[in-house]
């Protein structure tokens, strides 16, 4: 396993002493945000001792004792390693080994970092109102109460809240009593949790409405009903409709699918205005932030709702997947994210068919992972880690997209009837367990009789992934795998030989005869079978490029004009070709020239596939003398789909039609078409009279910030703040990042850190204006300036930075690597130091690909 480059001291706690059960009973206060709590852990010792440490941060502890049988001893002195985020009790007299109960009293702040215990803020009628949360995952429970936050410490957890009696508590479990308490309080204990990790652990309080509903039981057998509940703020609860019937079959779906019912009589699903991630899946209690979770019937997008599903198809999943197995440690997080992000397509696709979610998923996560994957700066998906940044760092796209995609892969090469045995034979055996990728491996190893643990060895072990070359000759043909990189400074640097065991399915051609052949690729080089070759990779089930050779690439090319190929086909090839043309492999002029044969398509995923190469490109040569030839290729490429689709839904539009729509109309306005711009402020000047459609919301007011200046920049400003639904104050906050005058794009930055956009919304601001040409320069400059406020306010862990520092990688000129690496010298971004390093791997990358390909592209255009 591959170390990380600065190993820092080992973090965990010592094997020798066992939680079991943890009596926890907190007392928030919701005016001046601290809380008080005390603790009894039931511990098991498996030698004596004469200290005990437990995770700690930020907590306040009053006093630790330890009780066993009839005598109690306190700890005589309780110190703290701020580094490890512990607390250190030390004891007199030597505990003996056994069991004991441990109790602590302690106390804390409840924060606004939106991790740990801390409040969120939303307003009712100009009122300000707050409500009490947790996020523990990863490592945060430990700035609730001090515990072994670590998740193979599983243990049960019976919990007390002490709350206001207008108040609602939402913890994992049901209430089993509520009684009054002094002061208008109210405590209210709950049922016990099943054997699981503190990561999973929730109490969320404030004032809350809902909607319920109930899963079916399927006739004669269990397994029993399961009430579901969504929670609101108060007015919210008609936006929770959607994601209750969503929840209700996931469920449904999922008992079936694991043939292990869920486990808890209730499932609560919750929003919450402020919250860093998308969602979180403590069990039984999932929080989500509002645009993951509520949808409006008149104002919510298509793409908004099908995010919805995704994400609560997502964490429904780790009720499973993570919260009845869980990974041993966070080593392994793949097993929980990259299977979430594979069940949440299968689970949605189930729900809802007619969406063809597969397509999105190659469009979307599967590119990502092809993306990220292809720089050396890359890591696998099992990543030795220690300490809390290490740790968040690694909820990246190598643990979500490519884990999902090797999953895909394994699924697809085993049979998807195999691959479900396997899965539940692997959670039967490791329920309420925690377990190694390994564990996972030797469950499909039973049920398929393959060896599997050789198969995913350099996938999950290895950097990187392959593409393969094929050689057509007369005399037969060969296939051949090496590493692929997008950048070709990297490639020629690497000296690593990694041979990857690839499941290859390919078209095979005997005469006229056209067969679907599979293959296990094991070596460097395979002959494959047919007098000549068609697709390969077909359906674009192996995460992995294919290079073809010149006559067979023709051939594809023809099957693609004249409308012969699958879209998922159709889709693998025109993605390989811009890569290779990043990487080196062949020139931008290729990609450029084969995209033609792409005219007549009528798919939103190759029409967003072919928009991403195109852009890429004009990103490179944007200040250069034929910009504008450039931009007139380009828009030879939009501009007929985009004036025949209009801005008008035609009844009983399929999805691909109505993601489409917003594409074409973007990209043609991108590059200039007037005709679109103009009617586009023609919508939004009228939508008072005639509201606009919630699906081309964003393209219009895209193109009017585009095309905008300070009046429009007040307005869209004006209309974030006044705006109660998320998803749309998300698409006034994304126009704000759209406009093409400097000094308005200051004043977004400057905006995205003020208190009227909310912490879980800047990171996204900020990287907007970053993404914008307009605004390149001036956010590096930015946050350069105001990089200490930054750090304060963002730099405590978690994801913020490098979510923030990702669009550094778009720079073209090395020189801004240089200047990056210098700051970051002398500055630190803590978390961030692997997307900093690919950041610079994508600027030299860059920078040598213009060079390589300036001047061919500036002839490919004059010709045409
Ligand atoms: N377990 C994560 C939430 C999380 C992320 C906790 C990072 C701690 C650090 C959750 O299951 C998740 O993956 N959420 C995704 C949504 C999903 C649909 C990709 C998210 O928040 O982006
Ligand atoms: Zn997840």
């Amino acid at each position: 396993m591959q170390k990380t480059k600065k190993i820092k001291k080992s973090v965990r706690l010592a094997p020798h002493i066992k939680p079991k059960r943890y009596t926890l009973t907190l007392k928030p206060d919701l005016e001046n945000f601290t809380f008080i709590g005390k603790e009894i852990i039931d511990i098991n010792l498996d030698k004596d001792t004469i200290t005990i440490t437990l995770h700690s941060k930020d907590i306040d502890i009053g006093s630790a004792q330890v009780v066993q049988g009839k005598s109690g001893e306190y700890a005589s002195k309780i110190t703290y390693d701020e580094k490890a985020e512990t607390a250190i009790f030390t004891f007199k007299k030597k505990i003996k080994k056994g069991n004991a109960k441990l109790e602590i009293a302690f106390k804390g702040i409840i924060s606004e970092s939106l991790r740990g215990f801390y409040r969120s803020r939303y307003e009712i009628n100009g009122e300000t109102k707050h409500l009490a949360t947790t996020q523990f995952e990863a490592t945060d429970a430990r700035r609730a109460f001090p515990c072994f936050d670590e998740p193979a410490h599983k243990a049960i957890f019976d919990v007390s809240l002490i709350i206001p009696g207008s108040h609602t508590a939402i913890s994992n479990t049901m209430p089993t009593s509520v009684k009054e308490h002094e002061g208008a309080y109210k405590v209210i204990e709950f049922a016990s949790t099943p054997r699981m990790s503190t990561y999973l652990l929730a109490f969320i309080i404030g004032e809350f409405e809902y909607v319920e509903g109930w899963t079916k039981q399927k006739s004669g057998s269990a397994p029993a009903p399961v009430q579901i509940r969504v929670f609101t703020t108060k007015g919210k609860k008609h936006q929770a409709k959607f994601a209750l019937d969503v929840a209700i079959k996931s469920i449904e779906f999922y008992n079936e699918y694991f043939d292990i019912p869920y486990p808890l009589p209730v499932l609560d699903l919750i929003a919450i205005p402020d919250f860093e991630s998308g969602a979180m899946e403590n069990w039984g209690a999932v929080t989500f932030r509002e645009s993951a979770l509520l949808v409006d019937n008149e104002k919510s997008s298509l793409s908004n709702k099908q995010w919805v599903a995704i994400v609560v198809a997502h964490e429904l999943a780790h009720q499973w997947f993570g919260n009845l197995v869980t990974m041993e440690w966070w080593t392994d997080l793949w097993l929980n994210e990259g299977f979430a992000s594979y069940m949440e397509y299968l689970c949605t696709d189930y729900i809802f068919p007619e969406w063809k979610v597969w397509g999105l998923y190659l469009s979307e996560k599967f590119a990502i992972a092809l993306r990220l994957d292809a720089l050396a700066n890359s890591h696998p998906i099992e990543i030795h880690v220690n300490h809390p940044n290490e740790i968040n760092e690694i909820f990246d796209s190598i643990s979500y997209a490519k884990g999902s995609a090797i999953i895909r892969q394994l699924a697809g090469f085993l049979g998807h009837d195999t691959f479900r045995d396997g899965l539940r034979h692997y959670l039967k055996k490791h329920s309420y367990k925690n377990t190694k990728t390994v564990d996972l491996w030797d469950s499909f190893e039973k049920v398929s009789g393959k060896n599997v643990r050789q198969l995913m060895q350099n996938w999950t072990g290895k950097t990187g992934y392959p593409i393969v070359s094929i050689d057509t000759h007369k005399k037969g043909s060969k296939i051949t795998q090496e590493r692929f990189f997008s950048s070709r400074i990297s490639s020629k640097n690497n000296k690593e030989k990694t041979l990857w065991q690839i499941p290859i399915q390919y078209e095979s051609f005997n005469g006229k005869e056209k067969d679907n052949l599979h293959m296990l690729m094991t070596k460097k080089s395979s002959p494959l079978i047919g007098t000549s070759i068609g697709k390969v990779n077909i359906g674009e089930s192996s995460f992995m490029r294919v290079r073809y050779d010149k006559i067979t690439l023709t051939r594809l090319k023809i099957e693609i004009e004249k409308g012969q190929m699958s879209v998922h086909d159709r889709l693998g090839i025109i993605r390989d070709l811009f890569a290779m043309a990043e990487g080196g492999y062949i020139s931008a002029t290729d990609a450029l020239d084969f995209s033609l044969s792409y005219k007549n398509e009528t798919e939103y995923i190759i029409w967003s596939e072919i928009a991403t190469g195109v852009n890429k490109i004009y990103n490179l040569i944007r200040e250069e003398n034929f910009e504008n030839l450039y931009k007139k290729y380009s828009l030879s490429l939009f501009n007929p789909m985009a004036h025949m689709l209009g801005f008008k839904a035609k009844t009983g539009e399929n999805n691909s039609q109505v993601f489409l729509r917003n594409l074409v109309l973007s990209q043609a306005a991108h590059y200039g078409d007037k005709e679109i711009i103009r009617e586009a402020q023609k919508i939004f000047t009228d939508r008072k009279n005639n509201p606009i459609k919630s699906d081309i919301r964003s393209v219009v007011y895209g193109i009017v910030a585009k095309n905008g200046g300070e009046k429009e920049w007040k307005l869209f400003k004006e209309l974030y703040e006044s705006e109660s639904l998320h998803e749309e104050k998300d698409r006034y906050g994304r126009a704000l990042t759209l406009f093409k005058q400097g000094k308005l794009l200051s004043k977004t930055l400057s905006y995205a850190l003020s208190k009227n956009v909310r912490s879980q919304d800047t990171p996204s601001m900020v990287s907007g204006v970053w993404q914008n040409s307009y605004g390149r320069d001036l956010t590096w400059k930015f946050i350069k300036n105001n990089w200490k406020i930054i750090l304060k306010d963002y730099g405590h862990g978690g994801h913020f930075l490098s979510r923030l520092l990702a669009p550094l990688g778009s720079h073209t000129d090395k020189k801004d690597a240089i200047d990056a690496k210098k700051f970051f010298a002398k500055n630190s971004a803590p978390g961030s130091e692997r997307t900093l390093e690919q950041s610079y791997e994508r600027i030299y990358s860059n920078d040598a690909w213009v060079k390589a390909d300036k001047m061919k592209i500036k002839k490919w255009l004059s010709n045409l």
